[in-house]
């Protein structure tokens, strides 16, 4: 029998997932590690703290399964794309990654822009500057931290220096790398224009592969500490998102998917590189040869409702550890029993600024509407409701550029929960599914091992043979008509805020 490994470095732990060739899961295990917000706006992680829960996740895996370690025939990396990992000349980390979510460049966004030109930066990389791509977050250390970007040898992506750890290669693959807008996404390369515009070597950077490609092998050294057998093939992988999309099936046209995680993403496969020009949603090279995806983000998606649980359901999280279950699920009972629209409480989600549709760092959270009637049920159910709604901007413009959307599958974290699921359907008035398996990214990239070690054919044909639909959630056409008139004011409030949202940041940017 073949066994694949995918690994996923997320944003809130690692996840190592060990699957048989049919795509079961045969044991999994998560490391947690924290996340460091020193100033608003800020994020930051220690890229070595990604690296022990690597190394503890693949021991439990490998301890749990009793699977033979040459049994296991490709591990594949998915993780949160665009952080930047700098390395120094001995590849040392020269200091916290900045993460995706961190929303400090806003100048570099401007002075990238003001060098390339924008409809040349555009064409090439397919997107705008965004705050949330790696290359102003380099251009932040450029101009912020000189002493540092001095001693950069390397720039990698989280997952990439992951297997940088494990193969002692420089490399990354297509999808991830288009998160970090040093690419000319239609050529799937490096950009040397963009590179020597911005006065970043080319060298700086991994060698670039299609997602499926072997990049290395696990080392010796590797080996003795982690239980792998020394030679595993490591293959490209690919960034969270392309790796969820490919765990969830969506390798053709027609089917979307809808995932919330700590962000919110919903993601449609193109044949073609096919952009918004206001650039409202994202366009990279998707995990399959040839094939691009399109993206919209919400930045805080899961990360709304993780935040609300933390400060205001502390009984529910001891009520939750009582009855050992997962205090979501009571969070979701408390949801359950409010009348869709809350009673005229709206959320805006945007608690680290957001992406789709706005491209604003500045953006903040908002509950929209509260009265004295309200109870925490409302508050528990419009946080539900508002990134349901953020997650229709983002499938509105999908549709607009000319996707056919067939159907929804839901994923993530948020895509455990019926209820949120049952969201989905009645706001984005389409069926949501589900799929057999909910390890997403890890599954993915275990299928994408699959391939580059030569258990499957394509991509395609591995995600046929291991995922079905599992279930199906029509939508309540009435209550998509009730949900679009908060939809609309939800929309109204982002245009009433926006100037509003500058003058707080220019507080607190002092
Ligand atoms: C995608 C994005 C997030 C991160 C973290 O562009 O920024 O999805 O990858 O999950």
């Amino acid at each position: 029998m073949a066994y694949l490994l995918g690994i996923d470095i997320g944003t809130s732990g690692t996840k190592t997932v060990l699957f048989d060739e049919a795509g079961n899961t045969v044991a999994s295990a998560l490391a947690e590690y924290p996340l460091y917000q020193p100033y608003i706006g800020w994020a930051e992680q220690d890229p070595e703290d990604w690296w022990n829960a690597t190394v503890i996740t693949v021991k439990e895996v490998l301890y749990k399964s009793a699977v033979n370690p040459k049994e296991v025939k490709g591990i594949g990396l998915s993780g949160q794309m665009h952080g930047a990992v700098l390395l120094d000349k001995d590849n040392n980390v020269l200091r916290k990654a900045i993460i995706w979510c961190d929303q400090r460049s806003a100048a570099e966004c401007e002075q990238i822009t003001s060098i390339i030109g924008r409809e040349r930066l555009v064409e090439i990389t397919a997107n705008p500057a965004l705050t949330g791509f790696t290359a102003s977050k380099v251009m932040w250390v450029k101009n912020n931290e000189p002493s540092v970007f001095e001693k950069i040898k390397k720039i990698l992506l989280p997952k990439d220096y992951i297997r940088f750890k494990l193969t002692g290669e420089y490399a990354t693959e297509v999808s991830d790398a288009s998160g970090m807008q040093f690419m000319d996404i239609p050529k799937r390369q490096w950009s040397s224009e963009v590179l020597g515009k911005l006065g970043i070597s080319i060298d700086m950077l991994g060698k670039m592969h299609e997602s499926q490609d072997v990049t290395g092998a696990v080392t010796r050294n590797v080996a003795e500490v982690t239980g792998l057998a020394e030679g595993t093939p490591v293959v490209g992988g690919a960034g969270d998102q392309a790796a969820g999309a490919v765990g969830n099936g969506i390798v053709k046209p027609g089917v979307i998917s809808s995932t919330i995680g700590t962000s919110g993403v919903v993601f449609a496969y193109s044949q073609n590189v096919s952009i918004d020009p206001l650039g409202r949603v994202h366009t990279f090279c998707h995990a399959l040869p040839n094939t691009w995806h399109i993206m919209g983000v919400t930045q805080g998606a899961g990360l709304s409702l993780k935040w609300f649980r933390d400060n205001f359901c502390i009984e529910e999280k001891r009520t939750a550890e009582l009855m050992k279950i997962d205090p979501y699920i009571l969070m979701d009972q408390e949801a359950e029993k409010v009348d869709a629209g809350c009673n005229g409480l709206i959320y805006l989600p945007y608690m680290m600024g957001e992406r789709t549709p706005h491209l604003d760092p500045d953006a903040k959270g908002v509950f929209f509407g509260l009265s004295a009637k309200h109870e925490k049920q409302d508050m528990i159910r419009s946080v539900m409701e508002g990134v349901v709604y953020s997650l229709r901007d983002c499938l509105e413009i999908i549709k607009e550029m000319g996707v056919d959307v067939t159907e929804v599958r839901a994923s993530g974290g948020g895509g455990k929960s019926k209820l949120w699921r049952q969201m989905q359907a009645d706001v984005f008035g389409t069926e949501i599914t589900t799929i057999n398996s909910s390890e997403g990214p890890a599954l993915g990239v275990a299928l994408l091992a699959g391939v580059g070690a030569g258990v499957y054919d394509s991509v395609p044909q591995a995600c046929e043979a291991v995922i079905k639909v599992k279930t199906r959630q029509s939508a309540d056409m009435a209550l998509n008509a009730k949900y679009s008139r908060f939809y609309a004011i939800y929309r109204q409030l982002y245009k009433s805020l926006k100037q509003d949202y500058a003058d707080l940041a220019a507080i607190l940017k002092g």
